[in-house]
Parts: structure tokens; C-alpha cells; sequence
């Protein structure tokens, strides 16, 4: 099985950036924890701060992976166009997060591609990457 883990804006600066919100690991130290555990799963990690590098990686894979686990940052609650992408291609999509955005600010309680995902999965810390691939592991088998 391929996955796509996307990582949108600022998430660069996981483990420095607003660790109380966001934890003091990088993503490239629970990126390799993940590949550890699930061996046999095929990864692939992109990450960019720019709204049309993500939707150009959407399209890139959006018909030859099996799953992609996305985290839009900030894009989440503002972008249409990766909305618009999510829904064009044809790999499911979950969207996660991993601060709780229902308990924060109300701007982050609004997400444009939820609806063209298959999930969400918010709160659970960097957890949430986790178990977006256990439910692709049960939903794809
Ligand atoms: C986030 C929540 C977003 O509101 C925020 O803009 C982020 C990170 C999260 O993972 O909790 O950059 O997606």
C-alpha cells in the first residue's frame, strides 16, 4: 500500500513552533517512529508552505496512491482550490489535525476540504497521522 502524508504551512516547524499546542517532536522524528511501525506500507512525506505546490502534489498521486493523510495547516479554513483537488482525484483523502481546532479559534472550526474527505481525525496530537493509517490499514483491506 502507498500513502501520501502531506504536511501544508509552518508544519516545517513542528517541535519549535508553539510546542504547547503542537508538541516538541519534529515531524521527521514521528515520520521515522511511523515507517518503523507500519514496515510494510509504502511512504511517501511532502511538505510545502505553498497553497499550489500542495494541489500540484494532490494531482501527482491523486490517481496512483491508495491513500493520502493530509494536513493543510492553516489552508484547511481558507483554501478552496485543495478542496477543489481532493474532490477532482480519485485516492481518498483523510483530513487530520493535531490540536483540537474546535477548541481554538472560530476561523479554525471551518474546513473547505472535510467534505471531500473520507474523515477527520483532530486532537490527538501527532497521533492523528497514526490513526488515519490504521483506519486506511481496516477501510482498504
Ligand atoms: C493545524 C491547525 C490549523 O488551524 C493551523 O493553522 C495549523 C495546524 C493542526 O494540525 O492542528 O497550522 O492544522
Amino acid at each position: 500500500m502507498k500513502i501520501l502524508i502531506i504536511n501544508g504551512p509552518n508544519l516545517n516547524l513542528l517541535g519549535k513552533r508553539e510546542k504547547s499546542i503542537y508538541g516538541k517532536s519534529s515531524f521527521e522524528e514521528y515520520y521515522s517512529s511511523l515507517k518503523n511501525e507500519f514496515s510494510d506500507i509504502e511512504f511517501e512525506y511532502y511538505q510545502s508552505n505553498v497553497e499550489g505546490e500542495l494541489i500540484n502534489k494532490l494531482h501527482e498521486v491523486g490517481f496512483n496512491y491508495e491513500a493520502i493523510i493530509m494536513n493543510a495547516g492553516a489552508y484547511t479554513h481558507t483554501s478552496i482550490g485543495i478542496g477543489d483537488a481532493i474532490a477532482g482525484i480519485e485516492t481518498p483523502a483523510i483530513e487530520v489535525h493535531i490540536s483540537n481546532v474546535y477548541a481554538r479559534e472560530e476561523y479554525r472550526h471551518q474546513s473547505l476540504m472535510a467534505k471531500n474527505c473520507i474523515g477527520v481525525i483532530a486532537g490527538m496530537g501527532l497521533n492523528s497521522y497514526r490513526l488515519a493509517i490504521l483506519h486506511f490499514l481496516s477501510f482498504l483491506k
